[in-house]
């Protein structure tokens, strides 16, 4: 029974994608009803709950709004196949780590399971929108086993990589810089096409709706990742050169970024990028140029997640000359966990590998995150050490003897440091992985200030 809604809508992957991009659909479309759907129950279970099962700002109002009235989370992913007309596939797409490619190629076991449950569930045609980041002619792929048998039901595949940044999520899908819509340049492609951009047009301005041929549609997603991943090891590369020298890498940014053709954004230097797309994107961009022989190419690509290894890996050795050689023993306090602020995402998150390496150095280790501390000790289980998880930043710090700012939370900035100060071990070392702090103040109060990119100030 289709009663009044116009148009059914499916959804497989209820994560950090389709979650929220569903959401704003619903909410911007009542006429249509929109389903997710995942194999993971519980994760279906805290959609339908009051604690959703991931942080955004403003995806709780949202989600809530329209929960049961036209947006239903499931697990019945047959019934949800059969009902509806549009299909967006938003399951994870990690890096492969077996077999040929581990380690580079994208995994798309999931991506070919929901292919063939569809197949298998479908009775009437449908348009299936790859909505997750694939590599470049996987919906080739899609098409091949989509018309592997010959029900006469017919499929249309489409490309719409998502482009939203978590922790903003909310208001890049309300007003999103473009909507990517690739299609076969056949007549029930370019149909296809229309019925996809019909929905983002009750919302986006038809301007920012930009159609192209299906594979440029794939590619772009995974180069608009290599590109901002690009900008932040660029100016992490010179964040080190900075460190040298004594210049000072925000003002290097500021004074390179007012020109217009470089632009200010992204180009503040940090501990490193983390989150679960740049760098397997990237990895899987450096796949796909050495499988067409592009050596050199491949080679480019694969320096802007070195210069990432890098900065880790620099930032820790920071820690550690600066602390005396030795962090046997010491307390130390992570201040964010999560890869960037305003999400509770930690995957990929530089604060992994510091703690890791921390615990490797015998440091006890305090964390301490507005929103990431259940992820981070999934992340961190199973690594033997003192590892303590606290909600309040004053009690992780007292006693401590650093304090390593890992994401930029605002809540951090915000923080009595003169208190914090006077609770700690002398003497007292702040590294600022976001260089988000008042330095000149903090070394004022006493600290020993190590920023990122600029000249460390410290009393010793
Ligand atoms: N996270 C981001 O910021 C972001 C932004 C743009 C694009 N993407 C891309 O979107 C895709 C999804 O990313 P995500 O962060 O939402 O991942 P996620 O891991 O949060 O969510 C994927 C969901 O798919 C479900 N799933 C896997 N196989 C399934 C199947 N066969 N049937 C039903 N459900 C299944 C999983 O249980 C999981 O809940 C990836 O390709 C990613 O690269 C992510």
């Amino acid at each position: 029974m289709k009663s009044c809604f116009t148009q059914y809508i499916l959804c497989i992957g209820a994560g950090y994608v389709g979650g929220p991009t569903m959401a704003m659909i619903a909410h911007k479309c009542p006429q249509y009803r929109v389903t997710i759907v995942d194999i993971n129950p519980e994760r279906i279970a805290q959609w339908n709950s009051d604690r959703l099962p991931i942080y955004e700002p403003g995806l709780d109002e949202i989600v809530k709004a329209a929960r049961g009235r036209n947006l239903f989370f499931s697990t019945d992913i047959e019934k949800g196949i059969q009902e509806s007309d549009i299909i967006f596939v938003s399951v994870n797409t990690p890096t492969k780590t077996f077999g040929v490619g581990a380690g580079m190629a994208a995994d798309l076991q999931y991506w070919e399971k929901t292919a063939r449950q569809i197949l298998e569930s479908a009775t009437s045609d449908k348009i299936i929108v790859e909505k997750s980041t694939l590599p470049v002619r996987t919906a080739r792929a899609m098409e091949r086993i989509l018309f592997s048998t010959h029900n006469g039901v017919r499929f249309e595949v489409l490309s719409n990589p998502e482009f939203l940044a978590e922790g903003t999520a909310i208001q890049d899908l309300e007003r999103p810089d473009r909507v990517l819509i690739g299609s076969r340049q056949t007549e029930s492609g370019l149909k296809a096409r229309s019925a996809l951009a019909e929905i983002y047009a009750n919302w986006v301005p038809q301007e920012r709706i930009l159609t192209t041929d299906i594979w440029s549609s794939e590619l772009s997603k995974l180069v608009a990742n290599a590109f901002l991943a690009q900008r932040i090891s660029s100016i992490n590369a010179i964040a080190a050169l900075c460190e040298k020298t004594e210049a000072d890498v925000s003002q290097v940014a500021k004074a390179v970024g007012m020109d217009p053709r470089i632009g200010p954004k992204f180009l503040n230097a940090s501990v490193g990028f983390g989150g679960s797309c740049f760098k397997k994107d990237i990895l899987n961009l450096v796949y796909i140029c050495r499988y067409y022989g592009l050596n050199e190419v491949a080679k480019y690509w694969e320096s802007v997640i070195e210069i990432n290894e890098y900065q880790k890996s620099h930032f820790l050795i920071t820690m550690l000359n600066a602390m005396f050689n030795t962090l046997a023993g010491k307390r130390i306090a992570l201040f964010g966990f999560a890869f960037k602020a305003d999400t509770g995402d930690t995957r990929e998150s530089p604060a992994i590998y510091i703690a890791a390496r921390l615990i490797e150095e015998q440091a006890d280790l305090v964390i301490t995150d507005p929103k990431a501390l259940a992820n981070a000790k999934a992340d961190l289980k199973g690594i033997e050490g003192k590892v303590q998880f606290v909600e309040d930043p004053y009690e992780a710090a007292t006693g401590s003897h650093a304090i390593a700012i890992m994401t930029e939370w605002r809540q951090f900035r915000e923080l009595d440091y003169e208190r914090i100060y006077r609770s700690m071990a002398k003497p007292a070392f702040i590294f600022d992985g976001r260089n988000i702090v008042d330095h000149s103040k903090l070394y004022r109060l006493g600290f020993n200030v190590y920023p990122i990119g600029k000249p460390a100030l410290t009393h010793l």
